[in-house]
């Protein structure tokens, strides 16, 4: 485990010398099969497999759950040990926002809309950080997983717009036996929650079941998706698109690759899920 950029910067510089691909996968901790998913498609794509593990203080709005965001870092350290990953870069909030601390990265439109919303700022911290693990890792590959769809397209736009010579490699969401798409957060379900929070996926797969079937009607596509919501009382969805997969437009008329996307409540635990399905 390293802790400085400093340390991580010779390792890079060693295995690239070397002709080595560098694959990095971001992470908050807490790991699930969902990381691992990342981190072994890492190992199997990269020579040097660097897993960040980092709680961004700059991506959780004031009155969002920073201070509980759950931490275990022996834990995580031993899992990424057992999938193969070669360094776990932790570094601590100073490292990375030293004081005086005032650059910040914007990727404006597709920051704004669905999540960005109802977390205002919570795009900028996460553009940010990532930017900083690029300039200091210096990555071939970044592994995101599709289970947070906008970030994802941020990611790949960031990467654009900045001229990273990097590959954005999107991982299949991992689920729960109910469909329950995995989460650090679903720590914090009551199992009456967690029940509930199953409909989220329910409903994402029947908009996609509806789309199969012929539907391209964006309206009827998006009412039997937030018809199976509804019928969860626990539930209080934030929102539910059906949008253009590229750029998260929304869209009327079905056809390419469309996202269909939501956020909702249970309880107090945010959550958020999304399919995409090719129309053609
Ligand atoms: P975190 O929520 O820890 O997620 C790290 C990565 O794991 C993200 O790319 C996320 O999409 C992916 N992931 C989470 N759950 C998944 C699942 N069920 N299936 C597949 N992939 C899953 O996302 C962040 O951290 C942060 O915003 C970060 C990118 C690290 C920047 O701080």
């Amino acid at each position: 485990m390293v802790e400085t950029s400093a340390d991580v910067r010779v390792v890079v510089r060693r295995v690239r010398a070397a002709g080595g691909t560098i694959g990095l996968v971001p992470t908050m901790g807490a790991l699930h099969d969902g990381h691992m998913a990342l981190a072994r498609s890492a190992r199997r794509e990269c020579e040097l497999v660097v897993v960040s593990i980092f709680v961004n203080p700059a991506q959780f709005s004031p009155g969002e759950d920073f201070a509980r965001y759950p931490r275990d870092l022996k834990a995580d350290a031993a899992r990424l040990l057992d999938a193969g990953a070669d360094v776990l870069f932790a570094p601590t909030a100073d490292a990375m926002y030293p004081p005086g601390y005032q650059t910040w990265v914007e990727v404006s439109r597709l920051s704004r809309m669905m999540c960005g919303r109802s977390r205002p700022g919570h795009f900028r911290g996460m553009a940010t950080v990532v930017t900083k693990l690029f300039n200091i890792v210096q990555p071939d590959r970044a592994y995101f997983g599709e289970k947070d769809g906008q970030q994802l397209r941020i990611a790949r736009r960031l990467a654009r717009d900045l001229d990273f010579p990097v590959n954005i490699v999107a991982v299949p969401t991992v689920r729960e036996e109910s469909g329950l798409a995995m989460s650090s957060r679903n720590q914090y379900l009551s199992a009456a929650e967690r029940a509930a929070a199953a409909a989220l996926s329910r409903a994402l797969f029947s908009a996609r079941d509806l789309i199969a079937a012929g539907e391209r009607d964006a309206a009827a596509v998006r009412r039997a998706a937030l018809a199976v919501i509804a019928a969860e009382p626990l539930l209080q969805l934030e929102y539910l698109v059906v949008a253009r997969s590229e750029d998260l437009k929304p869209q009327r008329s079905l056809a390419g690759e469309v996202c269909i996307a939501l956020a909702a409540r249970a309880g107090d635990t945010r959550l958020i899920d999304n399919v995409t399905v090719n129309v053609g």
